[in-house]
């Protein structure tokens, strides 16, 4: 079969596309015929060896998955041939990824496709989907009528985050770096959106808030987090997510922290359990057939041109490029 993958960690253009065996599915696996895959940043830290997993060279790349069931394992319950299915959490602590014409899955990390979903919009809405739902569900415990803040509405996951926080009844405050992402936050639901690029930010959220109420739910997407900037905008009890930035080393007010009774959840989403995350996909389904959950697409590619994807990722999320809304999906 076709697949990109790598024999050594390195830059985007370690990436090479080429025949490797085609899987033979364990008893528990599902032989999956691969119709779409979509790249992720963690995808672009594990190949330049940033995240450290054992990996098996020659490597294939990639953690998000859809297609078609081709064949299963003897103990594969839950799928049979010909089911469409979609998935993500491969290509880590030592398993391959996804990039491949055929993957073989453990059953325990596949779901149906939703009816009416395409391959590329399942793929898209993958790890992102399952990040937003476990952040603000299962960490942040999200209810009905919270004011939700989220940096960076465009992105993979704050895209997601905004809409699924619209569909648990929250206002939804998000921020984008150009008038026609501000636009776009807008359309997923965003019910205020702001420009991270203006000075007057920080203004613009504590007038904001006087009118919302204070944020119980800080969502942010960013490597730099500011608690310094975000403590004063929250409510009590409020729960500031923090999952990006292995990096960051923010000074930290304790003062004004504790005496709102805050919460701060750092989490990473391939620490769920199989059942947490079977959870969240299934409400993801859910939201998806109420129209209420549509994963964004920023650009469609073929799977040989795997390096060039891995280097649009970089430099949009690393280097601040801004130059993608959406996912970026390749098709083998
Ligand atoms: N912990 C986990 O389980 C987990 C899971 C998934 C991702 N992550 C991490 O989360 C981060 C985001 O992932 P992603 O897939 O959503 O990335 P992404 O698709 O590249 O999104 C980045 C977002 O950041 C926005 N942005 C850029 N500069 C900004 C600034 N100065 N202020 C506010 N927003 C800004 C961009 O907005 P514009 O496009 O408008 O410029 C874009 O919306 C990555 O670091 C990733 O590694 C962690």
């Amino acid at each position: 079969m076709k697949a990109a993958y790598i024999t050594e960690t390195g830059p985007a253009s370690n990436i090479r596309y080429g025949e490797l065996p085609t899987p033979v599915p364990g008893e528990n696996q599902v032989l999956i015929r691969t119709q779409a895959v979509a790249v992720n940043p963690i995808d672009t830290y594990i190949r330049n060896g940033n995240v450290k997993f054992q990996l098996p060279f020659p490597w294939i790349i990639g953690c998000d998955f859809s297609g078609v069931v081709e064949r299963v394992g003897s103990e594969v319950k839950r799928f049979a041939a010909g089911d469409r299915v979609w998935g993500s959490n491969q290509g880590l602590f030592g398993r391959q990824g996804t990039f491949a014409e055929y993957c073989a899955v453990d059953e325990q990390w596949v779901y149906p496709v939703a009816e009416g979903m395409t391959p590329e919009a399942a793929a898209a809405g993958a790890l992102v989907g399952i990040t937003a739902h476990l952040g603000l569900f299962l960490h942040a415990g999200i209810k009905s009528g919270d004011v939700v803040f989220v940096n960076g509405g465009t992105g993979g996951v704050g895209s997601s985050v905004v809409q699924l926080a619209k569909a648990a009844g929250a206002t939804v405050i998000t921020t984008a770096g150009s008038d026609d992402k501000l636009a776009a936050c807008r359309k997923l639901g965003a019910d205020h959106a702001l420009s991270y690029r203006s000075e007057q930010l920080d203004q613009a959220l504590t007038d904001l808030i006087k009118v919302t109420g204070p944020i119980n739910i800080w969502f942010e997407t960013q490597r730099t987090p500011n608690p310094d900037r975000c403590i004063p905008l929250m409510a009590l009890r409020g729960r500031i997510v923090l999952m990006a930035g292995r990096d960051a080393r923010p000074e930290f007010p304790v003062g004004p922290f504790y005496v709102k009774d805050l919460r701060a959840i750092g989490f990473a989403m391939f620490n769920a359990s199989a059942e947490e995350q079977r959870q969240a996909a299934e409400q993801l389904n859910q939201f998806y057939r109420d129209g209420r959950w549509k994963p964004q697409i920023g650009k469609v590619l073929p799977l040989s041109e795997a390096a060039a994807a891995h280097q649009l990722q970089e430099d949009n999320t690393l280097s601040g490029a801004g130059s993608l809304s959406g996912k970026i999906v390749l098709k083998p």
